[in-house]
């Protein structure tokens, strides 16, 4: 279906569009990169000079190769130039009725075999296709931030998207050096759905003055090898971003208390305390001030990293149970999109099913609250003495 002739459009010319589109013509195509907005195209174009030169300087990439990616890509406010393209992913804002309408015209101007996909985060890749006239065409391509150096991308067919369709987009992002893996149709996919609790479940203890988040941060880097605590992490996505993925999740499951969001980081949306783009979130970054010093105490370190570990444990598990993903995919997928230490079902093994199910039951007695129910597979596995691997 694909070839390196396949001319690749790429809508929205923003930090993922850029990045895509950098990604598909360093793999040999010629790619159109489209956006309404003429300063943003411009500023595109800018920083994939900026991003190429210093692959260049890193002696990644040679003179030649950087020249030649960057006349394989072309810019354009023309949505008509898309006409001849073979795979078209759409990177604009995240919003439903402006993808839906986009979609309708890109259908409109592309040829019958032209496949569409979305590099949405948290909308439904079913919805979208539905404003096709040939939903079986379009599904969801998802890479992450940065696109050029996150290996993950997640593919995920709509319910009508025909099964040749991902299977030929799959090998084509494959082809292009990224790590691909499979999703249902679900709120977050994988990773967005998988990770909710490493951040809920930190603010959590944190609301309950269990201890602050300095402390926090390092209990799960220092104890649990994360490469950042969940604070951090939020401050350096942005709380613009990170909240309003966890209130979308939250409201497309029907308000399961699973993935309930916080007041406290809806404060700081508010505030326009966004984090570290705007040198304020849940630290400090203005010039002149301290990061607050942790409190190292090793049971609390403990506990905290128990508790949050069994948490994206169970999300992990309640995914595999529901056929989201596979075993292998889930724990890929978050070491592949969000870097990980491990993967969390082979985390599960190590640590032992019975002792995650007990950490679990002591939650729900002690919060008696059905966020902390323990997944059925876990139960199942415990009973029958299975692992995951
Ligand atoms: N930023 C991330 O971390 C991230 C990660 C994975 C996926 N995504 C998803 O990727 C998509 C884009 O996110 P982003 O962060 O690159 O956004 P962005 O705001 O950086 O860029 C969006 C671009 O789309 C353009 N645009 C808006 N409406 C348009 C239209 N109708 N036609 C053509 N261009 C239009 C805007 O001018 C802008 O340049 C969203 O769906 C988002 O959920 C974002």
């Amino acid at each position: 279906m694909f070839t390196k002739d396949t001319i690749i459009g790429v809508v929205g010319s923003g930090a993922m569009g850029s990045g895509i589109a950098q990604v598909a013509a360093t793999a040999g195509h010629s790619t159109i990169v489209y956006d309404t907005n003429n300063t943003a195209l411009e500023q595109s174009k800018k920083n994939l000079t900026i991003s190429l030169n210093k692959l260049v300087e890193k002696q990644k990439l040679t003179t030649e190769k950087s020249q030649s990616i960057q006349q394989r890509i072309k810019f354009t406010n023309q949505i008509q130039d898309f006409n001849s393209c073979g795979l078209i992913i759409e990177a604009i804002i995240e919003n439903i009725e402006i993808k839906k309408t986009v979609f309708k015209e890109l259908e409109s101007i592309t040829n019958n075999t032209c496949v569409l996909a979305t590099n949405t985060s948290s909308l439904s890749i079913t919805s979208i296709a539905a404003s096709c006239q040939k939903p079986e065409k379009v599904l969801g391509i998802h890479f992450f931030n940065p696109a050029t150096i996150m290996p993950l991308v997640e593919i995920i067919p709509g319910i009508a998207t025909e099964n040749n369709i991902t299977i030929a987009c799959q090998t084509l992002i494959n082809s292009w050096g990224k790590t691909t893996v499979l999703a249902k149709d679900t709120p977050g996919f994988i990773v967005n759905r998988v990770a909710r609790p490493y951040y809920s479940e930190a603010l959590r203890i944190y609301e309950e003055q269990i201890a602050d988040m300095a402390t926090i941060d390092w209990a799960l880097k220092e104890y649990g090898g994360f490469k950042m605590g969940p604070f951090e992490l939020m401050d350096l996505i942005g709380h613009d971003v990170n909240y309003i993925v966890t209130e979308t999740v939250w409201k497309q499951f029907y308000y399961d208390p699973r993935f309930k969001p916080s007041l406290t980081q809806k404060r700081l949306l508010e505030a326009n305390f966004l984090g570290k783009k705007t040198g304020r979130g849940f630290y400090d970054y203005r010039e002149g001030k301290r990061m607050p010093e942790p409190k190292k105490d090793e049971v609390l370190a403990k506990y905290i990293l128990n508790r949050v570990l069994c948490m994206l444990i169970n999300e992990a598990a309640d995914t595999k149970y529901l056929g989201i993903a596979t075993t292998e995919d889930i724990d890929l997928a978050m070491t592949k999109g969000v870097n990980y230490p491990k993967g969390l079902l082979k985390w599960a093994d190590e640590i032992g099913l019975e002792t995650i199910q007990a950490s679990l039951n002591q939650l729900y007695n002690d919060y008696q609250e059905d966020r902390y129910r323990c997944c059925i597979l876990i139960n199942q596995m415990v009973k029958q003495a299975k692992r995951f691997y």
